[in-house]
């Protein structure tokens, strides 16, 4: 369905959970979450309802997030009736990667095709560091495990962080030769309550094509990145720059967090509750939303934090 500016929606990011098997400073704080209330959660029931009734509206690709989605139980299942639901046409699920060495075969058997894998750094102090305490080598099992499954178009997200993982551009980029990977920079976005970073750690994704000249650009595939490649590389840089070039403009997504709330847009704190509605009313509620799904999200920087009263496990991303 068109939103009032003419978007068409057809993403929707489902968070199934706010909890994380890691800490990554940029996301959530030190001590977690505090553990919510099991009835103030959308259960796997009312979750399917959502796909169901935003699936009717013309929703095709959905994306499971968290949190991490794959400490959520049931989540196997979860992602295999999502992906038998009518109209949803990709079931596609952003993780650490943690967990893939595990679950990578059954989330392919259930239907999942595409998965986003989180990589900010190859130096194993660092990983510890920005994750608080995750170890470079399982994330990179798991990175290993998706590829081995046979899953096509794994794209890695490194979070561009000035001061931290700037100097590694050139290696992380490398592995888009190396793998059949697309590896992707996304912009530090300054969430409520995402870390301690000076201002010298949000830099613009320009900082990447300075630090790789021989990129070559390639045509949009209607994703959020700007699309390069090395020469003679397997996969795709990306690109995506939230903070110093938005692409509201061309937004075609909603999201639901894992306690029930569509979010028209990440950046606004406009929320709207879906727990507990019947099919019928979750139709009507998402219609709603998606009418009033703002033009862009306002300014952001460091000095512009994010609208959304919330950290990003609490979104999804
Ligand atoms: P594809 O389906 O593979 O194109 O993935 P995706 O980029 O939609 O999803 P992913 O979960 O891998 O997100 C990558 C990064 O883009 C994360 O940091 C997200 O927070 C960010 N992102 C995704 N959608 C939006 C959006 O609508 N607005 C902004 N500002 N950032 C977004
Ligand atoms: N800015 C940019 N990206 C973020 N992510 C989490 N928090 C932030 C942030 N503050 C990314 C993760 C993951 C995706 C879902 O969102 O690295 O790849
Ligand atoms: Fe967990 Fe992903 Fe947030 Fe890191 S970015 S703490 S892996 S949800």
């Amino acid at each position: 369905m068109l939103d009032q500016y003419g978007r068409s929606i057809s993403y929707l990011r489902l968070s199934v959970t706010e909890l994380c098997n890691l800490r990554c400073r940029y996301c959530m704080p030190e001590d977690g979450v505090c553990k919510k209330n099991h009835d103030e959660m959308l259960t796997q029931e009312e979750m399917l309802t959502v796909v169901r009734a935003c699936a009717a509206l013309g929703v095709t690709k959905l994306r499971i997030t968290g949190g991490e989605p794959l400490v959520k139980p049931g989540i196997v299942e979860l992602c295999r009736k999502a992906a038998a639901t009518d109209g949803i046409c990709e079931v596609c699920v952003t993780t650490n990667g943690i967990l893939l060495p595990k679950l990578a075969r059954p989330l392919r058997e259930a239907g999942v095709s595409r998965l986003n894998i989180s990589l900010d750094t190859l130096v194993p102090e660092k990983y510890r560091h920005i994750t608080r305490y995750g170890e470079l080598d399982q994330a990179l099992a798991g990175i290993k495990a998706a590829l081995d499954e046979g899953f096509a178009k794994v794209k890695l997200n490194a979070v561009l962080i000035g001061g931290f993982n700037d100097d590694e551009i050139p290696a992380l980029a490398e592995l888009s030769r190396i793998y059949p990977v697309d590896v992707r920079f996304i912009e530090l976005m300054p969430m409520y309550d995402s870390g301690d970073f000076g201002p010298e750690a949000f830099i613009p994704y320009t900082r990447v094509t300075e630090a790789l000249p021989d990129l070559e650009p390639l045509p949009a595939d209607g994703s959020v990145a700007k699309l390069y490649r090395l020469p003679g590389a397997q996969g795709s840089i990306g690109l995506i720059s939230p903070v110093s070039a938005h692409f509201c403009a061309a937004c075609n997504r909603i999201r639901v967090t894992a306690d029930g709330k569509l979010k028209p847009c990440l950046h606004s704190a406009d929320e709207i509750s879906v727990k507990g509605l019947s099919y019928d009313a979750m139709v009507e509620t998402v219609r709603t939303a998606i009418l009033s799904k703002p033009k862009w999200h306002g300014e952001l920087s460091y000095l512009e934090r994010s609208r959304a009263a919330r950290n990003m496990n609490q979104i999804g991303g």
